[in-house]
C-alpha cells in the first residue's frame, strides 16, 4: 500500500516537468492543461511566434503565405503521434542532428540567441501542447472512415 502511494506521489510530481524522451517522442504533456486546437491553429499563423507558416503548408488553413521550406503537414496526425510530434517541436535536434527546423522548447546549445533571448524557449508550454491539438486534428481521414476536405 504504501508503494503504491509513493508511486502515485512519484507520477503526479512527475507530471508537468517530465522531459523524458524514449525513441523519437516526448510522452509526458509539458502542461497539465490539455491542449486548444483554436488557440494552436493561431499561433500555427501568427509570425510574431510560431512562424511555423514561414516554412509549413496546410492546406484549407486561411493564411496569405505560406512557406515550403519544410514538409507539408496536411494528414500530419496520421505519421506522427502526439508524443513525436511533441518531441519535433520542443527539440527537432534530438530527433535529426542539424535539421533545419528550429527547436521551440530549448534552452540549451543555442547559438544564434540574441542576449535579450538567452535562458528563454521561443514558445511557451502551454504554447507546444496547443500546437500539437492543432497538429492531432490533421488527419486525411475522418474516424468514419471519409475523405476530409
Ligand atoms: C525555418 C523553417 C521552419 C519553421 C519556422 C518550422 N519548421 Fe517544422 N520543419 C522544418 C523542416 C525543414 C522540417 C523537416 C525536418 C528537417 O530537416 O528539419 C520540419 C519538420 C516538421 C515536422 C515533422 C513533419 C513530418 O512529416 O515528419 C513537424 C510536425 C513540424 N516541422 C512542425 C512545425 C511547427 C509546429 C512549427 C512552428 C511552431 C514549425 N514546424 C516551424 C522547417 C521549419
Amino acid at each position: 500500500m504504501r508503494a503504491l502511494l509513493a508511486f502515485v506521489v512519484l507520477f503526479l510530481v512527475g507530471c508537468g516537468s517530465d522531459r523524458t524522451v524514449i525513441g523519437d517522442t516526448m510522452p509526458t504533456p509539458l502542461t497539465k492543461t490539455a491542449g486548444d486546437p483554436a488557440r494552436g491553429e493561431a499561433l500555427f499563423i501568427t509570425r510574431e511566434q510560431g512562424h511555423c507558416i514561414l516554412c509549413h503548408r496546410v492546406t484549407g488553413l486561411s493564411a496569405e503565405f505560406q512557406g515550403n521550406l519544410g514538409p507539408t503537414l496536411d494528414g500530419v496526425a496520421d505519421r506522427l503521434s502526439p508524443a513525436q510530434l511533441r518531441l519535433r517541436i520542443v527539440d527537432y535536434d534530438a530527433v535529426v542532428p542539424g535539421a533545419t527546423m528550429p527547436s521551440y522548447f530549448r534552452t540549451q546549445g543555442l547559438t544564434q540567441v540574441g542576449q535579450n533571448h538567452a535562458g528563454q524557449t521561443v514558445l511557451s508550454a502551454q504554447d507546444i501542447e496547443d500546437i500539437i491539438a492543432y497538429l492531432t486534428a490533421l488527419k486525411t481521414t475522418t474516424p468514419m472512415g471519409g475523405e476530409m476536405q
